[in-house]
């Protein structure tokens, strides 16, 4: 299927190359009786451009801290982000909102505003940023409702949709202002089995058709198992280890975590394969 241009993520570099650049970075928070606790030690990870890249760990293992310094909601204490060739970490204000233009991000609470309608969430970061028309606004959020099978439900209310139809309006929204990453923390944490297979096929066409690079934190192995060609171990705000899935490469994993998902890739892949085997009559 060929991508309409106007839903091509911007300034996008050639797949295969790092996107993102996490260097070095260090996160810590105030404890109430005093003293600090660390909750991102030292983490340097590459994103590919077209990857979709799975933060796993524990609860509590700073997976939420970590995506957050991506698009700098948190700012580190040491160290650098670096997004399509930008340092963020190295920006001022200003072009640090244009910057953001360029990273989409979603929650398992979803985090739509209630009093607006669906096509009013969706337009709502671009008419903040502020540099587009009334028609310019128009036409870009019916492309994205359009994008997740929402075109007829811009109208309605947050409250007048299920989990999944709400988790796709924070997908269309975060992909409003054309960015070539999109942060998702455990997007499918909130919805039911069957729901949360369609929303990862959202996720996929968003990354195959569109070309959006995904960061995506979840506990769930088979969510990461499922949609994931990259994914990095968290333990204790630090990277355990990282690997790629489903590319034959049999080297032991080190964390029990990391075995227990690989069992999840295989399966996923092993049903994949009957799936279209079965689709081709063979
Ligand atoms: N704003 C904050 N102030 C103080 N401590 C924080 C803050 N945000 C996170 N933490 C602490 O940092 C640690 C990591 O939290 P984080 O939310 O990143 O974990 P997580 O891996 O996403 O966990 P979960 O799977 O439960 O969402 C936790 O111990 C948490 O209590
Ligand atoms: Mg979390």
């Amino acid at each position: 299927m060929t991508i309409p241009s106007k839903l091509r993520p911007q300034g996008a570099t050639p797949r295969g190359k790092a996107l993102i650049r996490i260097g070095a970075a260090s996160k810590s928070f105030a404890l109430p009786k005093g003293g600090r606790f660390d909750a991102v030690r030292n983490v340097t990870l590459e994103v590919n451009e077209g990857d979709i890249f799975g933060l796993m760990g524990k609860s509590g293992a700073g997976k939420s801290t970590l995506l957050r310094l991506f698009n700098l909601l948190e700012r580190p204490d040491s160290g650098s982000i670096t997004i399509d060739g930008q340092e963020l970490t190295a920006l001022g204000k200003k072009a640090l909102r244009d910057a953001r233009q360029n990273i989409g991000m979603i929650f398992q609470q979803f985090n739509l505003l209630q009093n607006a309608s669906v096509f009013d969430n969706v337009a709502f970061p671009l008419r903040i940023h502020g540099s587009h028309d009334k028609a310019q606004i128009e036409e870009r959020v019916r492309a994205c409702l359009d994008l997740v099978e929402l075109g007829d439900k811009a109208d309605t209310y947050p409250a007048q949709l299920s989990g999944g139809q709400k988790q796709r309006v924070a997908i269309a929204r975060a992909l409003a202002s054309k960015p070539a990453v999109l942060l998702c923390d455990e997007p499918t944490s909130a919805l039911d089995a069957e729901t949360t297979r369609s929303l990862l096929q959202t996720l996929k066409d968003v990354n195959q058709r569109l070309g959006v690079t995904i960061v995506i934190v979840s506990h769930e192995l088979d969510v990461l198992g499922a949609i994931c060609n990259r994914v990095a171990v968290i333990e204790d705000g630090a990277v355990a280890e990282e690997f790629a899935l489903n590319d034959g490469d049999e080297t032991p994993r080190k964390t029990a975590l990391g075995r227990e998902l690989l069992q999840y890739a295989r399966a996923a892949n092993a049903s994949a394969t009957s799936a279209a085997k079965e689709a081709a009559h063979v």
